[in-house]
């Protein structure tokens, strides 16, 4: 084999690896891209959605550990703590592993899907994620500390949506003030240079 079709080849295998490799139980890029558009969360969250990278999200429940996994359905205990956030692929895409990050989670359905007078919700911005392996640790404190769902009683399931972004230089550090209502992703994502998301993944909860 001649040098120049080894590497074509190694190139493709590690395309086809990225391509077919394990989903790591949180989807794939390429399947997030396809669900966002599924479920409406685009356009309704953000107008395009390319990700790059694979965003896991693992909540723990009483010692067992449970996936988010492109709109999938979990309850509200179970999705009462704080996940743990990750980047499964980061592999792939190793130019990013010195990263730091900014994640956001949102509901845009509230009080529901059919009514959206208070969306969106603002359940978590925190910025200052480093990689320690595939898990993102915070360094510094969240703007906005994780908030539980609480769709209310009666409510199809809400959508909640978490996006990673770079951070971008001069993110704020201050904690919000404002209200956590009428909160809308993609303004605060252009006020504070947040640049597209690299990666989302989100949960389907109705009490
Ligand atoms: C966790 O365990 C406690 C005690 O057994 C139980 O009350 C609770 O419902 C469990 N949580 C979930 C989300 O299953
Ligand atoms: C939408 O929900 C709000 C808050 O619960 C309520 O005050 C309002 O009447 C609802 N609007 C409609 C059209 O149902
Ligand atoms: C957020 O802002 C964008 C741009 O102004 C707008 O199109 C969208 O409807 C807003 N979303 C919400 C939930 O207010």
């Amino acid at each position: 084999m001649s040098y120049k079709c080894l590497v074509l080849c190694s190139f493709l295998c590690i395309t086809a690896a990225a391509a077919f490799s394990p989903s790591h139980g949180f989807g794939t890029p390429a399947r997030a891209r396809a669900a966002f558009i599924r479920s409406k969360l685009v356009p309704d969250v953000f107008t395009k959605f390319n990700p790059i990278l694979t965003l896991g999200i693992t909540y723990h429940v009483n010692g067992t550990a449970l996936k988010v996994n492109l709109g999938n359905d979990l309850t509200i205990p179970e999705t009462a703590s704080r996940p743990l956030w990750s980047i499964p692929d980061i592999k792939v895409a190793p130019r990013f592993s010195k990263k730091t990050f900014v994640i956001a989670m949102i509901d845009p359905d509230a009080p529901s899907p059919t009514n959206t007078t208070f969306a969106q919700i603002r359940h978590f911005i925190g910025g200052g994620f480093k990689l320690e392996g595939t898990i993102l640790r915070n360094t510094t404190p969240a703007l906005s500390e994780y908030l539980s769902p609480g769709p209310p009683v009666g409510s199809p399931p809400h959508r909640y949506p978490t996006f990673l972004f770079l951070q971008p230089k001069n993110f704020p550090t201050t904690p919000f003030t404002t209200s956590i209502a009428n909160f809308n992703i993609s303004v605060y994502a252009k006020q504070v240079n947040l640049g597209p998301p690299l990666a989302g993944n989100f949960m389907l909860v109705q009490a």
